[in-house]
């Protein structure tokens, strides 16, 4: 549970509060992103830039990497937030990352900082997507 002063905050909440720490002086493009895993406890993240471009990782990795590391593996649940005039999508790496945790029919809403929201599944967002079932046979 994530909290501030003592108040558990939401996953909306999780991800804007986890926003302000973004690490964007390059794109000046801060973005949050919040999951509850399988157990109920949230994880957040925020994008992490490098000076060497390439480096830079995003807010939903952030966020799956803090839940891994807390020892969980699944995802029920993904609230993504950016400062952009439209609910922002996952880019094409995250999706497959999200995809790798949580089931097709795992909610993602994607919001604006203006309170815009917008909400897919991580199967409308990754379809056909590659997974273990593919790697059988030979
Ligand atoms: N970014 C994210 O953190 N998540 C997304 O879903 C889209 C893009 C970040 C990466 C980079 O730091 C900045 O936004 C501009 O692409």
């Amino acid at each position: 549970m994530i909290k501030n002063r003592g108040i558990a905050m939401s996953l909306k909440e999780s991800a804007l509060a986890v926003r302000e720490n973004a690490h964007a002086p390059y794109s000046n493009f801060k973005v949050g992103a919040a999951i509850r895993s399988a157990s109920g406890v949230i994880y957040a993240g925020c994008n992490v830039e490098n000076i060497a471009y390439p480096e830079g990782t995003c807010a939903e990795a952030g966020a799956i990497a803090a839940m891994v590391a807390a020892g969980e593996t699944r995802l029920t649940e993904v609230y993504v937030v950016a400062g952009s005039p439209a609910p922002v999508p996952p880019c094409g790496g995250c999706r497959q990352k999200l995809s790798e945790f949580g089931a097709p029919d795992v909610v993602v809403t994607m919001a604006t900082t203006g309170g815009v929201e917008q909400t897919m599944t991580i199967g409308d967002l990754l379809p056909g997507a590659f997974g273990a079932e593919h790697m059988q046979g030979d």
